[in-house]
């Protein structure tokens, strides 16, 4: 049987030069000599570390003119610490290049594919044993192992169900459902137009029926920004315009690309900006994207008022809330 591993024969390369060790027992007393100096200056720099961790005060400062006061303590253990792996790191390298083989091999790749004669010899082998065990002849073995084995198979499937439910079926349902009030986050307070002047900024939650509790997976969901601005600055078509109440718009305040909090608003601009990639939505056309990777506009919620003046939602939300990547149509 050949070795895989031969000694190097390229003609096309130089000669290979060997070191003067390999020939010179004196220059590889020299060279060996020199490593274990390397290898004690290392294990001395260890010592170093142990002595100013045990023997010197931690309270002791020390004056350097680079340094200013410095805590000797540190300083012994991080000098220490340094010399010992950098002097390990030079004997070893010192160690390879010196003294080490410094033989020149090549090992020859085959190819990954059996050879033919093997292939064969393995498939009669399956198939002898599998004879053997009256595979062929034991049918209702055979249907059984399959259905067996297939539902092995399937269960990881089964399993992929603990990693939550679909993001298409999680961000299509909010709490925001015709007629939720508009309540401040976090006092929970519900809001009427007159409180939101012309340029202000407000997160709203939808208030909830007494007795249901606030998960914080709703609250991110469910965050919304409201923004008022002056009705005539509005570029909408006829329904975005009617989802809005005397120059108050409502959006989604989960970025349209990958899920951060929009939380940046420029007021001069009218633009809303995420922090994450720099997406920025033009609060004036319905959060159309005008800069940024998002791919989609911020959902916006339709609002009205109620009989009591209070803001609320004239409906759920149309659309899925939150990042779309893994809406592959759209
Ligand atoms: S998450 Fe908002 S821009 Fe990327």
């Amino acid at each position: 049987m050949t070795s895989d591993i031969q000694k190097f024969e390229d003609p096309g390369l130089p000669e290979h030069v060997h070191r003067k060790a390999d020939h010179d027992e004196n220059a590889a007393k020299a060279a060996e000599k020199k490593v274990a100096i390397l290898f004690v200056i290392s294990a001395l720099g260890t010592l170093l570390l142990i002595g100013s961790y045990y023997f010197v005060k931690s309270t002791t400062f020390i004056f350097l003119p680079i340094m200013g006061d410095t805590n000797a303590q540190q300083l012994g253990i991080g000098a220490g610490l340094g010399i010992a792996l950098l002097f390990i790191g030079l004997g070893a390298i010192q160690w390879a290049r010196t003294l080490m083989p410094d033989t020149e091999v090549v090992a020859e790749r085959h190819e990954f594919r059996s050879e033919d004669k093997d292939r064969e010899d393995f498939v009669a082998t399956v198939k002898e044993r599998a004879g053997a065990a009256g595979l062929g002849r034991r049918s209702l073995i055979k249907r059984s192992l399959g259905l067996a084995v297939g539902l092995v198979g399937l269960s990881p499937l089964v399993l992929l169900r603990d990693l939550g439910p679909l993001p298409r079926k999680y961000l299509s349902t909010t709490d925001w459902k015709s007629g939720t009030r508009l309540v401040l986050d976090p006092s929970g307070r519900p809001i009427k137009p007159e409180d939101l002047e012309v340029g202000a900024v407000a997160q709203v939650l939808p208030e909830l029926p007494a007795g249901t509790e606030r998960t914080l997976e709703n609250i991110g969901k469910d965050a919304v920004l409201l923004i008022r601005i002056r009705p005539e600055e509005f570029n909408l078509d006829a329904e975005r315009l009617s989802w809005t109440h005397e120059g108050i718009i409502a959006f989604s305040k989960i970025c349209s690309h990958m899920g951060c909090a929009v939380a940046l608003y420029e007021q001069q601009t009218k633009h809303l900006l995420c922090p994450c990639h720099q997406s920025t939505f033009d609060v004036t056309r319905a959060a159309k994207v005008i800069f940024g990777p998002a791919a989609r506009p911020l959902p916006q919620l339709a609002i009205t008022v109620d009989s009591e003046g209070y803001l609320v939602a004239k409906q759920g939300f149309t659309e899925p809330i939150g990042p779309s990547f893994w809406e592959r149509s759209s």
